[in-house]
């Protein structure tokens, strides 16, 4: 067997609980890919031009009016928009960003790889975003951003959040990996703070198998972008010799996104409304489904803001009897982020965060997405309630969402 066969296989074995394809379960996400992008990337492969060009220019331009803002900078992926929101922001060595631990580890990484310290804030456990109040309690004169992840695609706290910014002259960056299409107050995510990064990765709403895009509130730092994502060199100047620029005034990075992958971008964004609402309204049915249950808690949602629900997390009782009891059942389910606090990179900024503790302790996201059949809904919400019968006559004390969230029928008022 080729060397090669043998790393494949092996790739197919670790991501099979989670990805289609592979197994008979219902899984927790899936790659979109409409058989139409073949013959556009097939003409750009073949054309002579494959590097950042004209659909490069053309995808940002389309993706302006999904996120409310023309300041849009296409790039490689979203942790490269993170990391350069960081640098738009001035954050160096030494500084410290607050930040949430309940996301995926790339929301931090890209701080520490700044230099700089990252402050931990608390999440409200019955949305897993981060707690304005306690990022208020945490600023100091050395605090440079405010870094908050929209849990599931369900939007952050955003004008407490940017007032809090506001106050003390430092810049907020959403990390909108999980919300492409969210909105707050009825404008899409990515019209609201300094900075929002999003991710075109595999599995999410829209794919450009990997990819990103930052967009900036002012022209003046999206122009900044535009140098720093190729090397701080202004790709549109005319150079004396082809290849020779004249001067660099700061350094930059390789975050751009090429032709290619924007040219699959484009065909995506004419199937990503479509996805957006089959992920909204099978959250919908779960919504009423699931309602008035008690092993099984719905997260609380504000009428205010719609989710993208890239992801659809409950809060259960006894989650590993949970997780074995939809196993058993052929659907996938998972935690999807671990806490980022815990581990060793981040030792030295470890404080209590009761709130991710209680989070953690019971959260679990079940399928939601495009790719799930009526049948498959059906499945999923029988074998939800099915889970509640036989906790019945377990359950002692119930725990209800806390005073702070508003408990409107969650999920119902989304679709
Ligand atoms: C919350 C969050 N932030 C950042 C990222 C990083 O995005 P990318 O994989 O495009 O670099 C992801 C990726 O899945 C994510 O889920």
């Amino acid at each position: 067997m080729e060397k090669d066969e043998i790393s494949v296989r092996s790739v197919d074995e670790s991501v099979k609980e989670l990805l289609s394809g592979a197994g008979k379960d219902i899984p927790l996400f899936k790659v979109f890919m409409p058989e139409s992008v073949i013959e556009p990337v097939r003409q750009v492969l073949l054309s002579g031009y494959i590097g950042e060009g004209p659909r490069v220019e053309q995808f940002e331009s389309q993706l302006a009016p999904w996120f409310g803002n023309d300041n849009v900078l296409a790039v490689n992926n979203g942790t490269a928009a993170l990391q350069l929101a960081l640098r738009l922001s001035d954050v160096g060595f030494g500084d410290e960003v607050i930040s949430t631990a309940m996301t995926c580890s790339a929301t931090n990484e890209p701080i520490l790889a700044m230099g700089a310290k990252i402050v931990w804030a608390d999440i409200d456990p019955w949305t897993a975003n981060i707690d304005y109040t306690d990022v208020a309690a945490k600023i100091t004169p050395k605090t440079k951003a405010i870094m908050c992840v929209h849990w599931g695609g369900y939007p952050c706290d955003l004008d407490e959040l940017n007032s809090i910014a506001a106050e003390h002259g430092i810049k907020v960056i959403e990390d909108a990996c999980h919300a492409f299409g969210s909105t707050y107050h009825d404008k899409p995510i990515g019209s609201h703070s300094d900075f929002a990064c999003f991710s075109f990765q595999a599995i999410k709403h829209m794919t450009t198998v990997d990819g990103g895009a930052l967009t900036c509130r002012s022209k003046a730092d999206c122009e900044r972008g535009r140098l720093l994502r190729w090397y701080g060199i202004d790709r549109r100047s005319k150079r004396k010799d082809l290849r020779c620029e004249a001067d660099i005034k700061e350094f930059g990075y390789k975050f751009h996104m090429n032709d290619v992958t924007a040219t699959i971008g484009l065909e995506q964004l004419k199937f990503v409304a479509d996805t957006l609402a089959k992920h909204r309204a099978n959250a919908a049915q779960y919504g009423q489904a699931f309602k008035d249950l008690n092993a099984v808690r719905l997260l609380s949602y504000k009428p205010d803001r719609l989710s993208s629900y890239w992801l659809y997390t409950m809060r259960v009782k006894d989650r590993p009897r949970f997780m074995e009891h939809m196993k058993k059942a052929g659907i996938t389910v998972s935690q999807v982020h671990a806490r980022n606090d815990f581990h060793t990179m981040v030792k030295d900024f470890r404080t209590p965060l009761p709130g991710i503790d209680e989070f953690t302790a019971e959260q679990v996201s079940i399928p939601v997405g495009w790719w799930l059949t009526e049948e498959d809904l059906e499945h999923i919400i029988n074998t939800v309630l099915e889970y509640e019968r036989r906790c019945q006559p377990r359950i002692q004390e119930i725990k209800r969402p806390s005073e702070k969230c508003e408990k409107t029928p969650a999920h119902q008022s989304d679709l």
